[in-house]
């Protein structure tokens, strides 16, 4: 990898352009999880420690190209002031001729935070216009933003090649990481996927087959497998038109010595309702009334054991539908057993995703991985071994 990192500029009196993801929730205009803003705060901190002038320019939402006042990054001043201890200074776009001022205007120790990039249409077409406009505001870009890395749009992609530039320390950490779980691993390594459809990671299933030992299939995805091997699923969901799809999976796993782990026995109830009456069933007796929406106690110990065979986890969606208990029991059985062997040095254990990771918080097994991605989308397409165009466009 080509890229270059904050040790490799001269940062000395330059302003540096950081793209940074801070799309974080919202409520009534109080971040409710701020992990995103604080996992910036080494780029911040050492950008100012070496003389620069820090500059961020980020996304909020989907304005579609319109300024929107609810899509106002100056709400989310108070919390970077908080997080980085330091005066936080706000422009009202992210580029033009008030912006490039108060860029050159920028006290020492002060922090610059520029409106919304997607306030610009031409933003996400990855206009090279718009990146020379901001442009102008930099000496050096740094892009920090790993989990809007698979965009390619001005503030991450045409910018890059515009300025000498570098990776922040959010997104080195993001590589190294992903580099440990899935680039040059240590064998064995598993792989957990769930979530709801296959149709969604058809590609990522198809790559992690080429790269690891074990694959762990849960959540309604799980079930389309079970089809594919004529087991009744009654009512769960299922895509039943992904059958032989399903079923080609299976069969090229057994070719390149990937051994698919599918659920054993099943936890299944008529409703899909908090504390609704359950039965732990064999996978193949399901009712023709009844929805799996967990994997069962014996499915969770053979998922153990393959833990503790395993080198390297890599984890992408939860096992059942654990936003409702009791059908989160196997996600977080599962998740504190990875957290234990992390936490005794058998284990390195990687981590992302949206629901993934709101999953592992809520077990409380997070703290205790290795890695917990602050990507989604960005971690899925880096999964499925897709080129980043905003990693990629660092490598110059
Ligand atoms: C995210 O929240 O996943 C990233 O910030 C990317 O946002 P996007 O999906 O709107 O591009
Ligand atoms: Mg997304």
């Amino acid at each position: 990898m080509g890229w270059k990192t904050l040790d490799d500029m001269d940062l000395n009196g330059k302003r540096v352009l950081v793209r940074v993801d801070i799309n974080v929730p919202v409520v009534d205009g109080v971040v409710t999880d701020a992990t995103r803003i604080e996992r910036i705060v080494p780029t911040v901190r050492d950008i100012l420690a070496a003389g620069g002038k820090p500059i961020l320019l980020a996304h909020f939402g989907r304005p579609g190209g319109e300024r929107r006042q609810n899509l106002s990054l100056k709400q989310l001043v108070p919390t970077l002031e908080t997080a980085f201890g330091t005066r936080v200074r706000f422009g009202d776009d992210c580029v033009g001729i008030e912006a490039e001022t108060a860029a050159a205007n920028l006290g020492a120790g002060e922090v610059l935070l520029l409106e919304n990039t997607r306030f610009h249409a031409s933003e996400t077409k990855n206009s090279p216009e718009l990146a020379a406009g901001m442009a102008k505001m930099g000496d050096v870009y740094c892009n920090d933003a790993f989990s809007a890395a698979h965009r390619a749009h001005s503030s991450t992609e045409a910018l890059a090649r515009l300025l000498p530039a570098c990776a922040g320390r959010l997104m080195q950490q993001e590589l190294s990481a992903l580099e440990a779980a899935l680039g040059s691993p240590k064998r064995p390594v598993t792989a957990v996927v769930g979530g709801a459809k296959v149709s969604t990671k058809l590609d990522l299933l198809g790559n992690l087959i080429e790269k690891v030992d074990y694959l762990i299939i849960g959540g309604g995805m799980a079930n389309t497998f079970l089809v594919a091997q004529d087991i009744n699923v009654g009512k769960s969901l299922a895509e039943t038109a992904m059958k032989d799809t399903a079923a080609e999976i299976l069969s090229k796993a057994e070719t390149t010595g990937c051994q698919i782990i599918l659920p054993r026995d099943i936890v299944v109830a008529e409703k899909f309702e908090a504390n609704a009456p359950t039965q732990i069933l064999p996978v193949d007796q399901c009712p023709e009334d009844g929805m799996i929406l967990d994997a069962g106690p014996e499915t969770v110990a053979m998922i153990t054991e393959i833990f503790e065979k395993s080198q390297t986890l890599i984890w992408n969606g939860p096992l059942g539908a654990f936003e409702i208990e009791p059908f989160d029991a196997a996600t977080n059985a599962a998740a504190l057993k990875a957290a234990a062997l992390t936490r005794s040095g058998q284990l390195v254990s990687v981590a992302g995703g949206g629901d993934t990771v709101a999953a592992l918080n809520a077990s409380g097994a997070a703290k205790d991985f290795s890695y917990i991605s602050t990507a989604g989308g960005a971690f899925l397409e880096w999964m499925e071994g897709k080129t980043l165009p905003g990693v990629a466009a660092l490598d110059q």
